[in-house]
C-alpha cells in the first residue's frame, strides 16, 4: 500500500468516531484531508465544525460543511487530527504543517482526540521529527538560544508564518525521554507561543494505518 492509501484508510476508520457527533474538530494535514474527503457523505449528520486553520475551513466550507468559531461552543465531541510523530504512550509531536497553536487549542476543548497517521509516524521514542515551536516573532533568536542550551539545534521555518502572525522554529535532535516535562519546560520560555508537543493533552485513540490493517491503540 502507498502512504496516501494507508492515509486514506486511517481518514476513514475515523469516520466511524464522528457518527453521531454534531459538533466535531477537524486538525490540519494531508492525512486529514482526506478525512474532509469523506466527511462529505456524512455531512447531512454534522451540524457544524470548529477547524484548526485557516486551509482546513477552507477544504470544510468548499464540501459544504459549515465552520464555527471555537466560542461558540463549550465542548467538542471528538476531535480528528493527524500528527508527525506518536509513542505507544499516545503523546505526539504535531506541527509539521505549522497549525499547531490552533490544534491544541481545538484538542484542549474536545472531549475525544482521535489521532490518524499511517505507520511510518509510530515511535518510542519521539525526536527525531524537528520540534515545531511557534513564537512571537521578537523572540526567535532569543527561544533559539534556550533551546541550545537544552541540547537541540533549532532551525528558523524562513519566510513562513502562522495563521496566528507568528513564526516557527523547528528543533532538531532532541530525544524526548520526558514528553509532558519537556513541554511545560518549553512552554514556559518567553515568547513561546506553542510547542508541538502534545503530551499533556495526549491523543485518547490512535488510529495506526499499517499494511492492510487499521490498528486502533
Ligand atoms: C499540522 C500537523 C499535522 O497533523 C502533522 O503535520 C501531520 O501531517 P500529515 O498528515 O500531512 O503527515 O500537526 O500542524
Amino acid at each position: 500500500m502507498t502512504q496516501d492509501e494507508l492515509k486514506q484508510q486511517v481518514a476513514k476508520a475515523a469516520i466511524e468516531y464522528v457518527k453521531g457527533e454534531s459538533i466535531i474538530g477537524v486538525g490540519t494535514g494531508s492525512t486529514v484531508n482526506f478525512f474532509i474527503d469523506l466527511l462529505e457523505d456524512i455531512k447531512g449528520n454534522i451540524d457544524a465544525a470548529v477547524s484548526s486553520s485557516i486551509v482546513t475551513t477552507k477544504r470544510l466550507e468548499k464540501i459544504g460543511i459549515r465552520v464555527i468559531e471555537l466560542s461558540e461552543v463549550d465542548q467538542i465531541g471528538v476531535y480528528v487530527d493527524g500528527a508527525d510523530e506518536v509513542n505507544p504512550q499516545k503523546k505526539m509531536i504535531k506541527g509539521g504543517g505549522g497549525a499547531l497553536t490552533r490544534e491544541k487549542i481545538v484538542a484542549a476543548v474536545s472531549k475525544k482526540f482521535v489521532c490518524i497517521v499511517d505507520d511510518s509516524k509510530c515511535v518510542d521514542v519521539m525526536g527525531k521529527f524537528p520540534l515545531p515551536i511557534e513564537v512571537i516573532p521578537m523572540s526567535r533568536s532569543y527561544v533559539a538560544r534556550e533551546l541550545v542550551k537544552m541540547g537541540g539545534q533549532p532551525v528558523w521555518r524562513e519566510n513562513y508564518r502562522t495563521d496566528n502572525g507568528c513564526e516557527i522554529i523547528d528543533v532538531h535532535n532532541l530525544n524526548i525521554m520526558e514528553p509532558m516535562e519537556l513541554e511545560k519546560i518549553i512552554n514556559n520560555i518567553a515568547g513561546v507561543v506553542t510547542v508541538g508537543l502534545f503530551a499533556l493533552r495526549d491523543a485518547d485513540v490512535v488510529l495506526v494505518g499499517k499494511g492492510t490493517n487499521v490498528i486502533t491503540y
